[in-house]
């Protein structure tokens, strides 16, 4: 018999209360022969406060035995920026080898855009998730002083480059438009951008069926506001990725339904499902936060370990869901608990 095995990290703030109804629909989607088993971790401030610590090689060990990992958000103002960012997440996601960063934006029924119309916004970006300028390769010299210079290597590997390209080629593939747009910024970023644009052209005499485009990042932003049905997949960099992310989010019915992937398609590592959005402490502990994103992140995890049919159910309970909401405003367990009734039903 099937059987997921899941680690739960509700983390900090919106994220106990958003993972909490992630799960409600997981376990209303599964069918009575898959064993779903769960097992939370407290990482995130509390921890951090409690021991010092935001993840040990003892954390990883046990969090590497799971099939995939359900991340709700971590960070709180409690504690310093930059601390729980690097010492929890890019260390998971480095840790993990979680190279492909998947980001799909759809505009659903009844979400507001802050665009014109009610364009068609379908799009998945591929952002690299282990190299570029995060991998905490660079320096100060002379530091606090007014001569002091700072460097933030971007890393880019043939390897590294080749194998999210190829992920993002064959996402294209596999969509009906298979259309694939390179990001980047080759004409000032030379060397990375040589890099990039050399092994995508290489690539792509693999998949000859998949239409190329090359976009600067500058101008993809502009796309995003103008046009954004222009896009099918995009690959590009992890802090280009990160940015055009967040636009992407903003033009298609913002945070709130934006949902993330960070996955290691090997499987060699448990990929983390978690939704774009932050821990919110405005707004935390108010049964307000919108669950959707997390409901659509634990749908790309049912995709991602080869639950298409459970997956396809949650993302049509979301979109039936929206389309029906209207102006009501209902709290975060009032949505969980219509979503989990749909897909049951
Ligand atoms: C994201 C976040 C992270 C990133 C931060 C919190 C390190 O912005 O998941 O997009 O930059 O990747
Ligand atoms: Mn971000």
């Amino acid at each position: 018999s099937r059987s997921i095995d899941l680690a739960v990290i509700p983390g900090d703030g919106i994220g106990q209360e958003v993972v909490a109804q992630g799960l409600k629909v997981l376990n209303a989607v599964l069918p009575e022969d898959v064993k779903l088993e769960t097992k939370e971790y407290d990482f995130g401030a509390r921890r951090y406060h409690a021991s010092g610590e935001t993840l040990t090689d003892a954390d990883l060990a046990d969090l590497k035995a799971h099939d995939a990992i359900l991340l709700g958000a971590i960070g709180d103002p409690s504690v310093p920026s930059g601390v729980l960012e690097r010492g929890f997440l890019l260390k998971l996601r480095f840790a993990f080898d979680h190279h492909v960063n998947l980001r799909p934006s759809r505009l659903l029924p009844g979400v507001a855009t802050p665009l014109a119309g009610q364009p068609e916004i379908d799009f998945v970006v591929v952002r690299e998730g282990t190299e570029g300028p995060y991998t905490g390769n660079g320096g100060t010299i002379r530091k606090g002083t007014p001569h002091e210079v700072a460097t933030e290597v971007s890393v880019n590997t043939a390897f590294g480059v080749e194998r999210v390209v190829r992920d993002a080629f064959a996402r294209a593939q596999a969509r009906p438009r298979k259309k694939l747009t390179l990001v980047h910024k080759n004409n000032v970023l030379a060397f990375a951008g040589h890099l990039w644009t050399n092994v995508f052209n290489k690539v792509a005499e693999e998949f000859p069926e998949v239409t190329t485009d090359y976009i600067h990042v500058d101008a993809a932003t502009i796309y995003l506001v103008t046009d954004p049905g222009r896009f099918d997949v995009i690959v590009t960099d992890n802090l280009f990725g990160d940015i055009i992310t967040d636009l992407a989010a903003a033009v298609s019915g913002g945070i709130g339904v934006a949902a993330s992937g960070n996955i290691n398609p090997s499987r060699e590592f448990p990929s983390m499902f978690e939704p774009v959005h932050g821990s919110a402490p405005d707004i935390a502990g108010q049964g307000k936060a919108d669950p959707t994103a997390t409901v659509l992140s634990v749908a790309l995890l049912l995709r991602h370990l080869g639950y298409d049919d459970e997956a396809s159910r949650v993302e049509g309970a979301v979109s039936a869901d929206l389309g029906a909401r209207g102006d009501s405003r209902r709290t975060t367990d009032e949505i969980g608990t219509a979503l989990a009734v749909r897909v049951a039903g």
